[in-house]
């Protein structure tokens, strides 16, 4: 079994680990993933059996999509790609989403459960209760020479500096939005097409009401759609999804291996995905 860097020739194989485990990633998420990161694949006799991918934001790095195919599981695997993965990354504070299955693994790695996510969902979004802006707020499109505001105030959440990711955004996103209050630029959000339909996320702000009014803007035209947004469990935005019927199907736990940030006047109500966080 050799651990090769991942690249392009890999994502057939990749979302192929992800399809049976019936993950919902299309291939296009598996690229913009890669895309945006690096990975690590391990191949024996040719054929791809376990990834792991990892992204560089600034002095923290997340991982994700560590998986092993089920017939070469319990080998050593898991543990050999992150470990690559970890050397790799050496000098990163390093965070990640477990699931049940990846948690004991993560913490023979030194990796500690500091909370957990949630993530939520409906198959079709009814009609439903809007939370509007208030008079001091107004709600208008990203621009793109706003890209180094945006990524800032996502560092004050997370501290996680994503430029890059940020600048995909405006090519990738179906909506780009952010929320003014007085004037100057108090949060933002994007509505994605990610895996089974739409995702609303990164979702950047300072306060729940805030984070409402961005997502009811995102929500607005999505009847009947699939709709997926993962958040903080401790935030307060899922007790109010889950009323608003996009209900909680799954709480994988957040882990960090180094400091976890601690956030600087901004939230992160919303992930851009369980992997990249
Ligand atoms: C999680 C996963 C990647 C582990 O890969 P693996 O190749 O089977 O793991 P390894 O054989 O390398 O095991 C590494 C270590 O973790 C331990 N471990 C693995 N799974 C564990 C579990 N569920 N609970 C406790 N410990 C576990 C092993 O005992 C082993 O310890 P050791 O090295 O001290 O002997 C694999 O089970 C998988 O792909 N699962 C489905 C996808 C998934 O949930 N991925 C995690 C996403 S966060």
């Amino acid at each position: 079994m050799n651990i090769v860097p991942m690249n392009d020739r890999h994502l057939d194989a990749a979302w192929a680990l992800t399809q049976q485990l019936k993950w919902p990633h299309r291939r296009e998420d598996w690229q913009q993933a890669l895309a945006l990161g690096e990975g690590v694949a391990a191949i024996e006799n040719g054929e791809l059996i376990g990834t792991t991918l990892y992204w560089r934001w600034g002095d923290y790095a997340t991982l994700g999509l560590v998986i092993v195919a089920d017939k070469a599981q319990g080998k050593g695997v898991g543990r050999q790609l992150m470990q690559t993965a970890l050397a790799a990354l050496e000098g990163h504070q390093l965070r990640l989403h477990a699931t049940e299955m990846g948690k004991g693994l993560y913490e023979k790695l030194g990796f500690v459960a500091t909370g957990a996510i949630v993530q939520h969902q409906c198959r079709e979004l009814a009609p439903g209760e809007r939370v509007a802006p208030e008079a001091s707020q107004n709600l208008r499109d990203a621009r793109r020479d706003e890209a180094t505001l945006l990524s800032e105030l996502e560092s004050k959440a997370h501290g996680q500096r994503r430029p890059a990711l940020i600048t995909s955004l405006f090519d990738s996103a179906e909506r780009f939005i952010v929320l003014e209050e007085q004037d100057s630029i108090a949060g933002f959000a994007c509505l994605r097409r990610f895996g089974h339909g739409f995702a609303i996320g990164p979702i950047i702000c300072r306060d729940l009401r805030q984070a409402k009014v961005l997502v009811s803007e995102l929500l607005t035209g999505l009847e009947g759609e699939f709709v997926r947004i993962d958040t903080d469990s401790a935030c307060g935005l899922g007790n109010w999804l889950a009323a608003s019927g996009i209900a909680q199907v799954d709480a994988p736990v957040l882990m960090y291996k180094g400091e976890p940030w601690q956030p600087q006047g901004m939230q992160a109500f919303g992930l851009m995905s369980q992997a990249m966080a």
